[in-house]
């Protein structure tokens, strides 16, 4: 298969499970889960849920035991979304093609959503079936951990510290590391989890998204500069007018180029202790990003 038609197809799948999981628009509050699905079904590359259900593959595990698990990474990163967007933080009015959250059903409501979006994510986490070398405990362990204070959440404390300041190559990575290489290493790791992978399988599924998590964010950082709202579906030129630490900015666009190629490359090998077969769809996911142009 090929990679666009593996990621429409893994999309539809992961839609229709999210559809069923969410509460439904018309129950009460009616303005808190329309506003919920709103951002949740505006699109998006659904490239976390991809990777954890391609990694679940490569061990040898199936779509199904990992499907919950990659709603659960949709969820959450929904919401990392919609705060990301709010005024006291990036101040966005255009996400994923659409006026963002706040722009439509206010402040109040979106940081709600957002809050909603957070525990909902847990709940879809504690479906994902136990296996025998992994229960439901270390998956919501591991979850929290790449998602909490010292990844995610501090990455993006980092990002808001960083604004207006000249920081370091090593200060830059740990950053774009915390606010987007941990939940794609997460969804790596938890779609591994959910096939009982070996301990080697996880290490190396662990390095190949530290890799292309990185690689990821600085071809977003890239994108915000030199794409358009239509093809990106978000304003572009905001890292500069916020005064973003990114890697164009830090290290210029040739040298930002060259070393999302050069993770890219990283990432690939990786992923050696997978035979070329089971491997075949990480690779092509892996390319696929670098050359992404939205
Ligand atoms: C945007 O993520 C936020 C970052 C961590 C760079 P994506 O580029 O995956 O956004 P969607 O999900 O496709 O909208
Ligand atoms: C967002 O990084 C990371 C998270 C939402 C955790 P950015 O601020 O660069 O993402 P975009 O460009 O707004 O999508
Ligand atoms: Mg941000
Ligand atoms: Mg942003
Ligand atoms: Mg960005």
């Amino acid at each position: 298969m090929d990679i666009k038609t593996l990621i429409k197809e893994t999309a539809a799948k992961v839609e229709t499970r999210l559809n069923e999981l969410l509460p439904a628009e018309d129950v009460a509050p009616v303005t808190l889960h329309k506003a919920m699905r709103y951002s949740i079904f505006a699109g998006g590359k659904r490239i976390r849920p991809l990777l954890c259900i391609e990694a679940a593959k490569a061990c040898g595990g199936s779509e199904e035991n990992a499907l919950n698990a990659a709603c659960a990474l949709e969820t959450l990163h929904t919401y990392t979304l919609i705060h990301d967007d709010l005024p006291c933080m990036d101040d966005d009015d255009l996400r994923r093609g659409r006026p963002t959250n706040h722009k439509v059903f206010g402040e109040g409501v979106a940081v709600l959503a957002g809050d909603a979006l957070l525990t909902e994510a847990f709940a879809m986490l504690a479906r994902v079936p136990a296996n025998e070398r992994y229960d439901v405990r270390d998956y919501v362990a591991e979850f929290a951990f790449r998602t909490g204070s010292l990844n995610l959440v501090g990455g993006q404390v980092l990002d808001l510290e960083g604004e207006g300041r000249q920081l370091s190559v090593d200060e830059l990575r740990a950053i774009h590391h915390g606010k987007t290489s941990a939940l794609i290493i997460t969804s790596l790791r938890l779609g591994g989890m959910s096939a009982g992978c070996t301990a080697e399988q996880l290490d190396a599924l662990t390095a190949y998204g530290r890799d292309l998590g990185l690689a990821f964010q600085i071809i977003d950082d890239i994108l915000d500069v030199t794409s358009s709202p239509e093809v990106l579906g978000k304003s572009i030129g905001k890292d500069a007018r916020e005064q973003k630490a990114t890697y164009p900015a830090l290290v210029g666009m040739e040298n930002a180029r060259a070393e999302a190629r050069s993770l890219t490359a990283a990432a690939r090998a990786d992923l050696a202790v997978f035979s070329a077969r089971r491997a075949e769809n990480l690779l092509a996911i892996s390319d696929y990003l670098l050359k992404r142009d939205y």
